[in-house]
């Protein structure tokens, strides 16, 4: 990590309580990204070029525990991690930022994710965000949310949404320095919202997103107008959500999960993330739309579908994709 990283660490860690407990705890959800985050200002800070907005997927997500240590040990589902992996090499290089120099300098890092890893969801968001969440409670730092998803930030961009039930937004900031770019809750409880799994592979992507949007905002010619256009779409699924315009909004998350694959798609060599039963999927999405059943979807960086629809329409949805799993972002959470 760099010195530019310790020093932002610092000054958030300036307002901190300094406690300092055995055991720390914490615990986080998976959060789908509906205007997403695509293309860093900074990559160092991870200062993103746009405001994003998230639906977080209540009880799906990761529980860590965390201790400290004479050396890092890193266990992931019950399985020790292999210190040379890049996982292991991410995880450690984020907790150099913690270290203190009067105490045992490693940390033991024990997590679950409470999603099956199969569905493609137990990413690095709820990670990050769980390892943060884990950490203020070890030091007894006592940091509001705000705070704390600036430290998650630095280690994914989208784990600073998972601090937060229910839809949030990270705000891209102007500053250099990093410090307006956080993460805060929507204070709308859209209680009928569903979304739907559609995991059609478990494979593990062959470019991860990191790699991915650096390649876009490089060398894709059609990344030049994403910044607005993601502005825009921020501010009509803000509204839309508010309101509970549910046609607008899966409109709009669905466009622009479009828009950004459109930008991979013209990057060099090309990004394409979907595969045949992907592109079948969104035919089958669009053509049940036509037929008057209000279904809409976004895609990740990755092949799986994710469906957004409302509580009515489950059986309908659910007799069109029996294989997908539904979740209720506003049912039972963690907070
Ligand atoms: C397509 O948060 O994984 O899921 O900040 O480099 O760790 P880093 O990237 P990451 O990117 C997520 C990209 C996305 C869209 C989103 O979640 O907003």
């Amino acid at each position: 990590m760099s010195e530019i990283q310790h020093q932002f660490v610092k000054k958030i860690l300036t307002v901190a309580s300094h406690g300092a407990y055995e055991k720390g705890y914490g615990v986080a959800p998976s959060n789908i990204a509906l205007c997403k985050y695509w293309g860093k200002r900074d990559s160092n800070l991870n200062l993103p070029l746009n405001s994003s907005l998230s639906i977080s997927l209540g009880t799906k997500g990761t529980r860590t525990q965390i201790r400290r240590l004479p050396s890092d040990q890193f266990i992931l589902n019950g399985e020790p991690v292999d210190p040379t992996t890049p996982f292991a090499h991410r995880l450690s290089t984020f907790l150099d930022l913690f270290r203190e120099p009067c105490r045992a300098p490693g940390f033991e890092v024990i997590t679950e994710n409470t999603i099956p890893t199969a569905a493609g969801l137990a990413s690095s968001a709820s990670g990050y965000a769980a390892l943060v969440l884990a950490l203020n409670d070890l030091a007894g730092w006592d940091l509001p949310r705000q705070l704390l998803s600036m430290l998650a930030r630095l280690g994914s961009g989208s784990a600073s949404r998972s601090l937060f039930n229910g839809f949030a937004c990270w705000h891209r900031g102007e500053r250099d320095d990093g410090r307006d770019s956080f993460a805060e809750a929507i204070d709308t409880k859209w209680s009928d919202f569903r979304i739907g799994i559609l995991t059609l592979t478990d494979a593990e992507k062959p470019v991860g997103s990191r790699a991915g949007m650096q390649r876009t905002v490089e060398t894709s010619p059609r990344y030049a107008d994403w910044p607005a256009r993601a502005a825009i779409d921020f501010g009509v699924l803000k509204r839309a959500i508010k309101h509970r315009d549910f046609e607008t909004f899966g409109a709009t998350a669905e466009a622009n999960a479009l828009e950004m694959h459109a930008t991979m798609r013209e990057a060099i060599p090309p990004l394409d993330y979907f595969l045949p039963q992907t592109r079948t999927q969104i035919g089958r999405v669009q053509q049940l739309r036509a037929e008057g059943l209000p279904v809409y979807l976004t895609i990740d960086a990755g092949p799986n579908v994710k469906l957004l629809f409302q509580a009515a329409n489950t059986t309908e949805v659910e007799n069109a994709f029996p294989a997908l799993e539904i979740i209720d972002p506003f049912g039972t959470s963690h907070a």
